[in-house]
């Protein structure tokens, strides 16, 4: 929506989440270290160690949620306020990753007579073996790709960075998850990390991880060929009016290949593309605000009618012409041109 670079605008909802995001963070480690003293034999237990242990645990919880919001958002809408600051969640779950390799890096690195970080590389060169695998160099790369997701997460980067390129970049976080689950069952194995219930834990995590992904992919694929099903000439039948809740969206892909966001609002439907002009959000994940489309992702505005954001903006989005019979949505299969106007169908 911005023609410049603009500051992250802050309000109300995103103070409320990161307070909440703040006190969740600091409850867990909090609990993680009072049980871990509770439970564990103390002779081989120091407050250090779990810290280290405590913080890498936290970034790891924190991994999966960021990677459950997606395919939860798209199984059920009462997952979509999540989206809005996912870009907060990434930035305190790296923060809370570098705190633990930090302190990790100087408990296990720091007392030699070798720099820590050279340490860290060349302690242990046993590549070779499961048991004895130098285990810490996995959690590096998986800090590369979180850092490099928090450090472009701002606005700026994104029009330093095209869309495309931004977004392929924040794929990464799937190599980074598969990097810690390497660095913590391999950390396990050469004796860190404690309790073998850690074990039974990564695994739990990544097939919920996974099955979420694969039921959200099959839910939407029986979507599309509902869809696919549905074509009627030049004239796409997007289902009845009643299934689109007010101030929402249904979100159907054509034949070839466009995916469009079908909104309910004051008496009428409208339909215009999926894909945000920002960077790429799922539009009909959003809702209507002020009258205006409001992507999940950062909020950005786009006029239902015209596809275009309100002035002083200048972004565009394709449009797709409407038609309501018979208490039935009809939307055409070919998009107009972006920005192009589309008056929203009556429902009446
Ligand atoms: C430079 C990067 C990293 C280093 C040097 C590092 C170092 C370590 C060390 C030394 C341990 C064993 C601690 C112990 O003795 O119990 C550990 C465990 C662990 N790390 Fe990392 N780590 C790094 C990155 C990460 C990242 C990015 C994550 C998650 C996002 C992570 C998650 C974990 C988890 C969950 C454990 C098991 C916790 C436990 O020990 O109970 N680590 N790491
Ligand atoms: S506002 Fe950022 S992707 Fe839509």
């Amino acid at each position: 929506m911005a023609a410049t670079y603009k500051p992250v605008l802050w309000n109300a909802h995103k103070r409320i989440y990161d307070t909440i995001l703040i006190a969740g963070i600091v409850a867990y480690l909090a609990i993680f270290i009072a049980v871990g003293y509770a439970t564990a034999d103390s002779a081989n237990t120091s407050l250090e160690i779990l810290t280290i242990s405590a913080l890498g645990a936290c970034a790891f919880f924190m991994l999966h949620i960021v990677l459950a919001i997606g395919p939860l958002a798209r199984l059920s809408p009462k997952f979509l306020p999540l989206l809005y600051n996912r870009r907060h969640l990434g930035v305190a779950l790296f923060v809370v990753a570098a705190s633990h390799a930090i302190f990790g890096t100087i408990w296990y690195h720091g007392y030699g007579v070798i720099n820590p970080i050279v340490s860290l590389f060349v302690s242990n060169p046993r590549y070779d073996a499961i048991g004895a695998f130098p285990f810490e160099s996995l959690g590096v790369i998986a800090l590369v790709i979180l850092f490099l997701m928090a450090a472009t997460s701002h606005d700026f980067w994104l029009n330093n960075l095209s869309p495309a390129v931004w977004k392929t970049l924040h794929m990464l976080i799937y190599p980074a998850y598969g990097s810690v689950v390497l660095h913590v069952l391999l950390g396990a194995a050469s004796g860190h990390g404690g309790s073998p219930l850690y074990v039974w834990a990564v695994a739990a995590g990544f097939a919920i991880i996974v099955g979420l992904h694969i039921t959200a992919g099959i839910a939407q694929s029986g979507r599309d060929a509902a869809t696919r099903r549905n074509l009627d000439g030049d004239w796409i039948d997007a289902g009845t009016v009643a299934d689109i809740p007010e101030k929402r969206a249904r979100r159907i892909t054509t034949p070839s290949g466009h995916q469009i966001a079908i909104f309910k609002y004051d008496g009428k439907v409208a339909a215009i593309s999926n894909v945000c002009a920002h960077q790429m959000g799922p539009l009909a994940e959003g809702c209507i605000k002020d009258g205006l489309v409001t992507c999940p992702w950062h909020g950005w505005q786009y006029d239902p009618a015209t596809g275009r954001s309100p002035a002083p903006y200048t972004e565009k989005v394709e449009t797709f012409a409407v038609r309501v019979k018979d208490g039935r949505v009809f939307v055409a299969a070919k998009p107009n041109p972006k920005g192009a106007a589309a008056t929203p169908a009556a429902i009446g």
